[in-house]
């Protein structure tokens, strides 16, 4: 069977963020039995089948003011609404991406690391309330992604996909080892 992986994205203004959605969906693929579903959360929330069912997780956003932008975040408040998918996400591997703008105008303050840290930070706080583990360092990317971008956004996808795997091999044996 067929393990899954949920990219979760809000990317609305220069879709840099779904760019960098569509390559961690190419590096999970890259992975033998991996199958992705790439869930624009910018507009509307999805059914929370796909999240329950899903074995591992990517959560992508721009930077809005120095946090995740609107869909991700109401995104994981009606995941916290539905409690049996919360349940089901306990102990599950993800990453994080961050696309933030550029230019230097007088926003120069909110172009800051800080500032894009704690955007960075504001997802993957939500995700370990929902008990998930993070296993990379985020990703974080200006405007476009560059060539360097797109690779580590893809690494970043095939790191995700191999936690997965992971975790599915060593499952059976922990179940075994619990009886
Ligand atoms: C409402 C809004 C708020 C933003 N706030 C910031 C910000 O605080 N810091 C920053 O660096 N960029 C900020 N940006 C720029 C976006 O983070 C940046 O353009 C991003 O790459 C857009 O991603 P998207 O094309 O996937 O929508 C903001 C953009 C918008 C529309």
């Amino acid at each position: 069977m067929k393990v899954r992986i949920a990219v979760v994205f809000h990317s609305q203004e220069k879709r840099n963020t779904q760019r960098l959605a569509s390559l961690v969906a190419e590096g999970c693929c890259s992975v033998d039995g991996m199958s992705v579903s790439l869930v624009d959360v910018s507009n509307s929330s999805p059914s929370m089948d796909c999240v329950r069912e899903a074995d591992g997780y990517a959560f992508g956003s721009p930077n809005y003011f120095s946090y995740m932008a609107g869909g991700l975040k109401a995104f994981f408040d009606g995941l916290w609404l539905a409690s049996n998918a919360r349940q089901s996400m306990v102990g599950k591997p993800f990453v994080a991406f961050l696309t933030y703008g550029g230019g230097g105008n007088s926003a120069r303050a909110l172009l800051t690391p800080g500032a894009r840290g704690r955007a960075v930070r504001s997802i993957e706080r939500l995700a370990r309330k929902f008990g998930l583990r993070r296993v990379a360092k985020s990703l974080v990317c200006r405007g476009h992604p560059s060539d360097a971008s797109m690779d580590r956004a893809i690494k970043l996808g095939k790191t995700l996909a191999d936690h997965v795997a992971a975790a599915r091999r060593s499952a059976p044996r922990m179940r075994a080892g619990g009886q």
